[in-house]
């Protein structure tokens, strides 16, 4: 088997990429999501793959086939598991992009049984799930560490926040009330923001072709650390 087109500019090098959605149970046949379809996330895989790098997918719920040419897939539900995914191979890799949309609050509880419906209101307590790339952002040595900021309010002051908090490279920011960004198509539409101060706006594009964009900056910031 191979791939039509494949170069050598990441090769040799471990890319990490999370994907898609968590689900957050609340009882056995209930569960806490968001509208993430992980096409951004599968697109970074198959573009890494693409260009030589051993890939490692670690994905929530999708509907999408796994992108040819992944090394390495494992598939979680909640947060915390993505946290462990992440986290215990973080040492070997060179580059880790989190375009997985991760749930913030999980229900307090899980109940074994499923919830019945009472006569009154249900009130559902949540506590905060560890924020993944945060963590990394601690952990971060060698590697280039990119995030995503999906944003409806204060794009660039929010997204700036999130790659000063989370120590990134750059973030992949996301105007969610532009037509053509954000979840479920194939386009998008984002400013990056590099830890550097630089701005830059990129046309809307394919989810493809800003996963190459992505790379492209990526090998810039490798060649020059
Ligand atoms: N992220 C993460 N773990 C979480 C929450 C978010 O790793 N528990 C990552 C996402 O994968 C993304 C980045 O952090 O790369 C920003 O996610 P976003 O939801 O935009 O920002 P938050 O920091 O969660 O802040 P808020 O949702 O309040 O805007
Ligand atoms: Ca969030």
């Amino acid at each position: 088997k191979f791939l039509l087109n494949k170069t050598d500019e990441l090769k040799g090098k471990n890319v990490l990429v999370t994907a898609g959605p968590t689900q957050e149970a609340i009882d056995p046949v209930r569960y806490i999501t968001n509208k993430s379809t992980g096409k951004m996330g599968y697109a970074l895989a198959y573009q890494a793959a693409l260009m030589g790098a051993k890939v490692t997918l670690v994905t929530g719920p999708t509907n999408l086939e796994i992108p040819f040419g992944i090394s390495e897939v494992i598939k979680v539900k909640s947060a915390q598991q993505m946290y462990e995914a992440v986290t215990s191979s973080f040492d070997e890799m060179d580059i880790v992009i989190k375009s997985a949309a991760v749930a913030d609050y999980k229900p307090k509880n899980i109940s074994d049984s499923k919830i019945k419906k009472s006569d009154s209101d249900l009130v559902l307590e949540l506590d905060r799930n560890k924020d993944i790339l945060f963590e990394l952002g601690k952990l971060k040595t060698k590697q280039v560490l990119v995030g995503f900021a999906a944003e409806t309010d204060d794009l660039i002051a929010n997204a700036q926040k999130k790659l000063a908090k989370k120590n990134l490279d750059f973030i992949v920011a996301n105007d969610l009330k532009q037509e053509g960004a954000g979840f479920a198509g194939d386009t998008n539409i984002v400013k990056l923001l590099f830890a550097d101060g630089n701005i830059q706006e990129l046309p809307i594009m394919t989810k493809n072709q800003l996963s190459k964009e992505i790379y492209d900056k990526i090998i810039y910031i490798m060649h020059n650390k």
